[in-house]
């Protein structure tokens, strides 16, 4: 439907507010010429550092809890979408919206990040409980390993199952399946550096 739509633009170009590239801007350079080259706040960590990377997260978390909330509210608006609402169709895809922007953003080429900030606000609104939990599968894997792309991707492959385990509902199933496989599908270079020893590691320096 138009709302549907409506929806869908409003979380793309407020994803598409990619804060690693605006952050950087302000630090007078452009995060995608560093490091890994992604536009995210690992790599905005690992090259202006800790208060450019929190600003990050503040920026990148919020977007994605506002596309989740209008989301709704717009849905909600329609007049016999009561089940709809429920099950949070709204801001689940006003937050795959916003994750597809923070990927793809409008307003930078389209050359972005991979979204797991942003996944993980949405995560938050969708079920609080689980995301606490792929949080601290993300902490372990990387406190063991020093690998933020590994923590990245297991804590998204964690995601569809531990809704399935919980017994979370088709909708919500559906959802975090495509939430997970776009997460994992943006760290392809990643795994194949993870696969022949060259990712770097948390705290190291690496060229794009
Ligand atoms: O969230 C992105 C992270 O999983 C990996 O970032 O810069 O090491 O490719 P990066």
């Amino acid at each position: 439907s138009i709302k549907i739509l409506l929806v869908l633009i409003i979380g793309y170009f407020l994803g598409s507010l990619n804060t690693s590239i605006i952050v950087g801007s302000i630090y007078g350079t452009d995060i995608r010429k560093h490091g890994s080259g992604n536009a995210g706040m690992t790599n905005t960590l690992r090259t202006l550092g800790k208060t450019a990377a929190i600003l990050v997260i503040f920026g990148d978390i919020l977007k994605g809890v506002l596309s989740y909330i209008i989301g709704n509210i717009i849905i909600t608006a329609i007049p016999d979408s009561s089940t709809l609402y429920i099950s949070g169709i709204g801001g689940m895809v006003g937050g795959i919206a916003a994750i597809a922007g923070h990927n793809w953003p409008v307003y930078f080429g389209f050359k972005g990040g991979k979204g797991i900030l942003t996944s993980f606000s949405v995560v938050m609104m969708m079920d609080w409980k689980l995301g606490l939990i792929l949080l601290a599968v993300f902490v372990v894997i990387v406190a063991i390993t020093r690998f933020v792309s590994l923590g990245s991707i297991l804590a998204c492959a964690a995601f569809p199952i531990g809704a399935a385990i919980k017994g979370n509902g088709t909708v919500f199933i559906l959802f975090s399946a495509i939430l997970s496989i776009l997460a994992i599908a943006r760290h392809n270079g990643n795994i194949k550096r993870l696969l022949n020893g060259t990712e770097s590691k948390i705290g190291e320096k690496k060229r794009a």
